[in-house]
């Protein structure tokens, strides 16, 4: 018999209906349970072929023992090495090189030292930094968020260098982005499952959180759904995510994405609305039991992405499109002079 294990925190809805839909399709040799640990030995497996992970970005441990499963044979989703390396600045450095849409966005350094370190530890930062080429580049009205955040937690939105300094302030030791506000006429936020299953919903972030998938279905042409869910699948299969939600803010007709950093992303029937608690919860446990059958005891079942892979097999990442849409037509921004793009091929005359 197959297990398929669900390891959760406080949530409730989700975890549980996934469990439920997986022993209902009563598929031969499959089962689902909530993860049961009571103790992690190293190199010793926890006895389940898939583990849908929901909670190890809060939980050190968890994180830990899901690598030990992972080399142990566990088919974990998503990829915990994968998300212990990953982080929202890194996310948008190859949505660039890749050809998806992003705003422009720079990395700041942390406001107050990290424990343990003080002034002398940070011999090679420039003080102060250029600011004046990071405000030129971002531009205002800007937003200002942790690189690796999540939940709306410390997002900031930014209308002069006087509000930068001054919310910048009370950010304590988190690393941020500052990054160019795309003003929006639409904004999408999309499940993505297996990096084939994608599911767009119309959603407003600027309305309270319980009404903000409630609202009416935007009026879309297809072909910026299409491009909404080409994006979304090269995003996930290039970073190597099972799980995650990408959001795009649409500016001109012009899908931007804004936040696709989601591995654990919100799936309670609270928030999303029953048809799409009832997509997730169906896809989830179809694709769960997709990868229970395909687990292989004694070796590797996780899902790497493209990235990683071309990087392993020393290929350069391929860039279908490239198409930039978030760069001003006028001055080079800093992303057009150091992004590597793919070259050109050389036509001899
Ligand atoms: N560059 C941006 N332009 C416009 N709105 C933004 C931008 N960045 C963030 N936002 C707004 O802030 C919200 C939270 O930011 P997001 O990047 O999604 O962080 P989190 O991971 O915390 O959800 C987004 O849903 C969006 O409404
Ligand atoms: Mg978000």
């Amino acid at each position: 018999m197959k297990k398929i294990g669900i390891l959760f925190g406080q949530e409730r809805s989700f975890p549980e209906a996934v469990i439920e839909r997986i022993n209902q399709k009563a598929v031969k040799g499959i089962t689902a349970e909530a993860v049961k640990i009571d103790k992690i030995f190293q190199n010793v497996p926890l006895g389940y072929a898939v583990i849908i992970d929901r909670i190890s970005q809060d939980v050190p441990f968890y994180r830990a023992s899901l690598k030990n499963a992972a080399i142990t044979g566990t088919a974990v989703i998503n990829n915990p090495f994968w998300w212990s390396a990953d982080e929202k600045f890194f996310n948008n450095v190859l949505a660039e090189q890749i050809g998806v849409p992003v705003p422009k966005t720079a990395l700041i350094p942390s406001r107050q030292h990290p424990t343990g370190t003080t002034g002398d530890s940070f011999s090679n930062l420039t003080m102060p930094l250029d600011w004046d080429a990071i405000f030129n580049y971002v531009g205002f009205p800007a937003y200002m968020k942790p690189f690796d955040g999540g939940g709306w937690r410390d997002v900031y939105k930014l209308h002069d260098k006087e509000d930068f300094f001054n919310k910048h302030a009370g950010t304590e030791q988190l690393v941020m982005l500052l990054q160019e506000e795309i003003i929006f006429e639409q904004y999408y936020r999309c499940y993505c499952i297996g990096g084939k299953h994608v599911r767009i919903m119309s959603y407003d972030p600027r309305n309270p959180h319980h009404l903000r998938y409630a609202v009416d279905s935007f009026t879309t042409s297809s072909a910026l759904l299409k491009t909404i869910e080409e994006y979304v699948i090269k995003l996930c299969t290039y970073l190597g995510y099972d799980f995650n939600t990408v959001e795009f803010a649409v500016r001109d007709g012009i899908p931007i994405a804004i936040d696709f950093c989601n591995p654990a992303p919100d799936a309670d029937i609270k928030s999303v609305g029953e048809e799409n608690f009832e997509w997730v919860v169906e896809t989830t446990a179809n694709y769960a039991i997709e990868r229970a059958q395909a687990q292989k005891d004694g070796q590797d079942n996780l899902t790497w992405g493209e990235y990683i892979k071309s990087s392993v097999a020393g290929k350069p990442l391929i860039a279908k499109s490239a198409s930039k849409t978030t760069k001003k037509p006028a001055a080079k921004s800093v992303a057009e002079k150091t992004t590597a793009k793919p070259k050109k091929p050389t036509v001899k005359k």
